[in-house]
């Protein structure tokens, strides 16, 4: 089983401590390790409760998403503490193109770096394809760019979407 560790720092604003003197914010910084893993083994529930805490509409389909996860060419999980806090997946036909279909992070712990670290399993592991192909959300777009990502010269991206979310 592979698995890619790395530590970040969380800081966490403290509690406002009423002592009689002029209140004051105190800062706690906690040492936070981000386990990502190309290898997990992923639970319904958890997986449901990540897409509904991020509006995503597959979680609406939970067999179908946990069939199409499992299935993926390449899953990537990010867990703190165990917890399942993201998760990216690669679908591919192995030799030419690859493309990106999820990509997402709990909103309580983004901006500390899983999404990028999951992206970077994924590029690293698709170096070289011809394509590494995704649809970037409007809000995405700056981090996809962050990515080594570009608008795909005159394309645009069309589909058939059975969603609301977008
Ligand atoms: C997009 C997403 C996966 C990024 O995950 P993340 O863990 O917060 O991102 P990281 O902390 O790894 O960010 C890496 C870099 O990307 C850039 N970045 C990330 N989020 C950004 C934002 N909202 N605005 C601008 N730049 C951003 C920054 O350069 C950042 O580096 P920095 O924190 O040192 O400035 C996360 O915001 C998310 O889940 N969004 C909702 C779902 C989504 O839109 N997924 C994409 C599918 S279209």
């Amino acid at each position: 089983m592979v698995i890619y560790s790395y530590i970040c720092h969380f800081m966490y604003m403290g509690m406002l401590l009423d002592t009689g003197n002029p209140p004051h914010t105190q800062l706690y910084e906690e040492n936070m390790e981000i386990k990502i893993n190309i290898s997990d083994t992923i639970e319904n529930n958890e997986v449901v409760e990540l897409y509904k805490a991020n509006n995503w509409s597959a979680a609406n389909k939970p067999d179908k998403l946990l069939n199409a996860l499992r299935n993926s060419h390449t899953l990537v999980t990010a867990r703190v503490s165990g917890k399942l806090i993201g998760i990216a997946n690669a679908i591919s036909d192995n030799y030419l193109v690859v493309y990106y279909p999820h990509l997402l992070v709990h909103p309580e712990y983004r901006r500390n770096g899983a999404g990028k670290q999951m992206m970077n399993v994924l590029k690293e592991k698709y170096t070289g394809f011809h394509q590494q192909m995704l649809t970037a959300d409007s809000a995405a777009i700056e981090f996809y760019k962050a990515m080594g990502f570009e608008k795909a010269g005159n394309t645009v991206p069309m589909w058939v979407y059975d969603g609301n979310d977008h």
